[in-house]
């Protein structure tokens, strides 16, 4: 099984990759830091090929694509995983770059993923690609604009390519995390229920992938929290989340 992976060199891409990598996959790992793909790559049982990327750079994803498709006859499985959190307030100018950042690496760098395969998936009548979402794509929630935002249309986006690819053999598979220990969460200044540690919840990731499940929130507690948030009307939610503290906005300079 060949699996192409973003945002490989940390928390949940990493631990993807461990996951794979255990039950027999060879591995193509994208990332921008060559570094840590490369002590990734050597820890992990098997051979694996690393492709340090910016996703946010459709030419470098069709390259480093081409590149694996080529030393290993091609990918059964792409994993979108590659993603930034950071609070945005819509009032202030600077957090407009912020924004587009987001969307450009939550969504943009998606379809950047995706693209480069599907006209060899299809050929072949086979494929399964995986988006990574999230559960804040569910409802809006305050301070976190472009996240949110983000993961909706990302949501709505593998939704899109799901129908739109049925008859062709590959796969869309969604899958929602609640909340995962990794470096994207250790600032949260607010309460994670049901927090997840990246192994546990790459083992489920992975089994839901391989099931070729069309949309999974993992863990299924926050399933069913999803399910009850969609349901609650707006009075009651905006009382609910109205003094929900804030994910800190993106300090000049600083990496997200
Ligand atoms: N942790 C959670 O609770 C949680 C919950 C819901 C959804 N998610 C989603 O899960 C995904 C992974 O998150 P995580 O928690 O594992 O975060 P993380 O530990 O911060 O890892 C993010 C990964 O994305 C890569 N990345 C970011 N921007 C990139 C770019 N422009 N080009 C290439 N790679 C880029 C980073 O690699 P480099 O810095 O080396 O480029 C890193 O490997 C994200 O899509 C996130 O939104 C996470």
């Amino acid at each position: 099984m060949n699996v192409f992976l973003t945002g490989a060199s940390s928390g949940i891409g990493a631990a993807l990759a461990r996951e794979f990598a255990r039950r027999g996959a060879t591995l193509g790992l994208v990332a921008r830091r060559r570094d840590a793909l490369e002590a990734l790559a050597a820890s992990l049982p098997g051979r694996h090929h690393c492709h340090p990327a910016d996703v946010t750079d459709k030419d470098a994803l069709i390259g480093a694509a081409a590149a694996f498709e080529q030393a290993t006859g091609g990918a059964d499985l792409v994993i979108a995983n590659a993603g930034i959190s950071v609070g945005v307030l819509t009032e202030y100018y600077e957090d407009l770059d912020a924004f587009g950042d987001v969307l450009k690496t939550n969504v943009l760098a998606m379809a950047y993923t995706f693209h480069p395969f599907i006209t060899s998936m299809r050929t072949r009548g086979r494929g399964t690609l995986v988006g990574i979402a999230s559960v804040a794509g569910i409802r809006g929630l305050p301070g976190s604009e472009a996240y949110c935002a983000s993961k909706a249309a990302a949501i709505s986006y593998c939704e899109s390519l799901r129908v739109e690819l049925k008859r062709t053999g590959i796969k869309v598979v969604t899958i929602a995390p609640g909340f995962v220990r990794t470096p994207l969460t250790s600032k949260n200044p607010y309460r994670m229920p049901f927090l997840m540690e990246p192994e546990d919840f790459a083992r489920r990731a992975v089994d839901a992938m391989l099931a070729g499940a069309s949309y999974k929130v993992i863990p299924w507690q926050m399933g069913l929290v999803a399910k009850l948030l969609r349901l609650l009307p707006n009075a009651l939610f905006d009382r609910a989340f109205g003094n929900r503290p804030y994910k800190p906005r993106r300090q000049s300079g600083a990496p997200d």
